[in-house]
């Protein structure tokens, strides 16, 4: 981990009057990586893990001006996420949104560039709208969690979460092929990195999951205990497109 030895993901919030972060760092938690969440004139994405690394300032905390490297480097050092998959995500973003020097965290809400319907814990998009909601909705966050643990109690593991996005195509209409996999990939990433050298078994805590996700804040006393790398991202990825399958053709699981 890259973050100094003062303020390895502090994720206490305290709570500070309302300020500007101008040229995105913050007048109150200064050079460190504490948390403190968006103030006015910051902007946000629909992706918990990118918000998170803005509230924490691995990413600029107005959320603008963010270019491929800056975002690789932030996943490293945020997440400890391997170079190999950091760099996949952040130069195959810029690609998909058609942006190829720097974004703003708002404009990953461009409908059906990365962003999709079905999300777990945002929205559809309405009426064709170019952006999609960027806002938790309590109501998802709240019922995504109510479906986890059915495998081990108190976790979210794959098996839920391949449950899960069967369930929300249901609910709001199959995805293509391409976002089918983001949305999966999303879920997986967050399980894996959240959920430590076992998530894959084992998953993550849903209180983690529901701490990360609310306040779009690095779980209280979380650090990452291994690099996420792209092997085993693939295979997890895989284990919830298979399941996911399997639970459409009313299959049981078979033990990873
Ligand atoms: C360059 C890196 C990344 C980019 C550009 C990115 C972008 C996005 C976008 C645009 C969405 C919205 C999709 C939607 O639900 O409609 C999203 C959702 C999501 N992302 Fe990321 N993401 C990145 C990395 C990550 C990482 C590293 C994680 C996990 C640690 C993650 C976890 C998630 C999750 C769980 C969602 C689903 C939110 C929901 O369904 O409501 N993302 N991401
Ligand atoms: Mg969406």
């Amino acid at each position: 981990m890259s973050s100094s030895s003062t303020n390895s993901h502090p994720s206490t919030q305290t709570s500070t009057p309302e300020h500007e972060h101008p040229q995105g760092s913050c007048p109150v938690t200064g050079k460190t990586y504490n948390f403190c969440p968006a103030q006015a004139g910051d902007v946000r994405s629909p992706c918990p893990a990118l918000n998170a690394l803005a509230n924490h300032g691995y990413l600029p905390r107005d959320g603008k001006n963010i270019g491929p490297l800056d975002l690789a480097r932030a996943l490293k050092s945020g997440y400890n996420i391997s170079s190999v998959l950091a760099y996949i995500l952040s130069f195959g973003s810029l690609l998909l949104l058609g942006q190829y020097r720097s974004l703003s965290l708002s404009d990953l809400a461009r409908h059906n560039l990365i962003e999709h319907n079905a999300s777990l814990v945002h929205k559809d998009d309405r009426n064709g709208a170019e952006y999609a909601p960027t806002k938790v909705n309590k109501r998802l966050l709240e019922a995504l969690c109510a479906q986890g643990g059915k495998v081990l109690p108190d976790r979210m593991t794959l098996e839920d979460a391949a449950h899960i996005r069967v369930k929300r195509e249901a609910e709001c209409g199959q995805l293509d092929g391409v976002h089918a996999e983001i949305a999966r990939g999303e879920i997986v990433i967050a399980i894996g990195v959240l959920g430590g050298k076992d998530a894959a078994k084992n998953g993550v805590t849903i209180s983690a999951l529901h701490e990360w996700l609310q306040h779009e804040r690095l779980p209280a006393g979380w650090k990452p205990d291994h690099t996420q790398g792209l092997y085993q991202t693939y295979k997890m990825t895989k284990y919830v497109r298979d399941r996911m399958g399997e639970i459409k053709a009313q299959k049981p699981p078979v033990k990873l």
